[in-house]
């Protein structure tokens, strides 16, 4: 496959990668699925939404897109089984529904096999996202973070499971919320606010009645919201008293909510996620754990396309864990024209604005 400028693409080229259509207006995303044989309608209507280019066969073997951490049939599998266990809250507070947990439990299983099996890769958020930001994608998205930062943190098999269990658990408790205060597009009022933190103690009340939630479990779901400096909720716990599995959703959860679509406002880009990240180093978050999710985190993954400050476009071909912000990129359309941002001094006053 090779990149292709929107301005080049013509009827009848086939899409060699996914390519999601933004409308910011409508918050509409549409799929053009790979294999696709695009009509000018189909262009048309890409140039409309901002795309700037697209992946197209060209008949070679380098069929080379950017590393899926968790495949497609993996993601679909998650968001089914997590929304049939999210309904069952729904239909019975009182009594969990084991069936819905233990294929949740099988799926979170499935996600940290996929990850450990892609260890040596770093994770790029944004391919999670596919149709729509529901709390189940949300779940899924941060239980893949919290994964990765429990790698980087190289906690043991058995804490790696349980964390990815917690982490796909962690927002349950929402579930026994008003749904038009989880939804509501404007400020909530203290009162309201004052509801919607009950979440994590309701979530963590729930899911103790099952035999798969250790004490770990509970504690992580219980303490998600929790802040470093002591300032969080429920408890205003701080530092190391926040439990281990609390600190590290802390962090997961909020770069995913800043890196979704709300209903008010457009996403953060993965790069404006981690200034704020880093923005909440020690105040919000704890230092170990931020600097083992910069460890892990690829906001621009190899082969994917980014738009530079100057202009050009290209392809990010190599990653550097010390800063996942500044990759090296192969300039769109002069073949020999690489950037190493991180490494080369001459291009410090060169940003990368957006991944496309
Ligand atoms: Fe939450």
């Amino acid at each position: 496959m090779i990149f292709i400028p929107i301005n080049d693409i013509h009827e009848g080229m086939i899409l060699a990668k996914d390519v999601k259509i933004y409308n910011h207006e409508s918050n509409d995303v549409d799929l053009l699925k790979e294999g696709l044989r695009l009509s000018n309608s189909n262009i048309n209507r890409l140039k409309k939404f901002g795309n700037v280019g697209l992946y197209i066969y060209d008949g070679t073997d380098n069929n080379e897109g950017p590393i899926q951490i968790i495949d497609n049939a993996l993601k679909t599998e998650a968001i089914n089984e997590l929304e049939k266990l999210f309904s069952s809250v729904d239909k019975n507070p009182k009594r969990v529904d084991d069936n819905a947990l233990y294929s949740v439990n099988n799926v979170s299983t499935k996600i940290v096999d996929n990850i450990l099996h892609n260890k040596k890769y770093m994770v790029n958020i944004i391919d999670l996202k596919m149709y729509d930001d529901y709390t189940y994608h949300h779940s899924l998205s941060v239980a893949v973070l919290a994964t990765a930062i429990g790698l980087s943190l190289e906690l043991d098999d058995k804490s790696i499971y349980e964390l990815s269990l917690c982490a796909i658990l962690h927002d349950i408790g929402k579930t026994e919320v008003p749904h038009d205060l989880i939804t509501k597009p404007s400020k909530l009022t203290m009162d309201e606010f004052n509801i919607i933190k009950t979440h994590p103690i309701k979530g963590g009340k729930y899911i103790i009645k099952n035999n798969l939630i250790t004490e770990s479990i509970y504690n992580g779901i219980v303490c998600h919201h929790e802040k470093y400096d002591g300032t969080g909720y429920p408890y205003g716990i701080k530092g190391k008293e926040i439990p281990l599995y609390g600190r590290i959703i802390a962090i997961a959860d909020v770069y995913d909510a800043l890196t979704s679509s709300r209903p008010y406002r457009k996403p953060a880009s993965p790069s404006e996620a981690i200034e704020y990240i880093m923005g909440g180093n020690e105040i919000m978050f704890d230092p170990d754990i931020v600097k083992a999710f910069l460890r892990k985190i690829a906001p621009y993954p190899v082969n994917d396309c980014v738009k530079l400050s100057n202009g050009k476009i290209g392809i990010v071909t190599k990653v550097f864990s010390e800063n996942p912000l500044r990759p090296e990129v192969k300039i769109i359309g002069d073949d020999e024209k690489y950037y190493n941002l991180y490494e080369n001094q001459n291009l410090y006053n060169i940003v990368i604005l957006q991944s496309l």
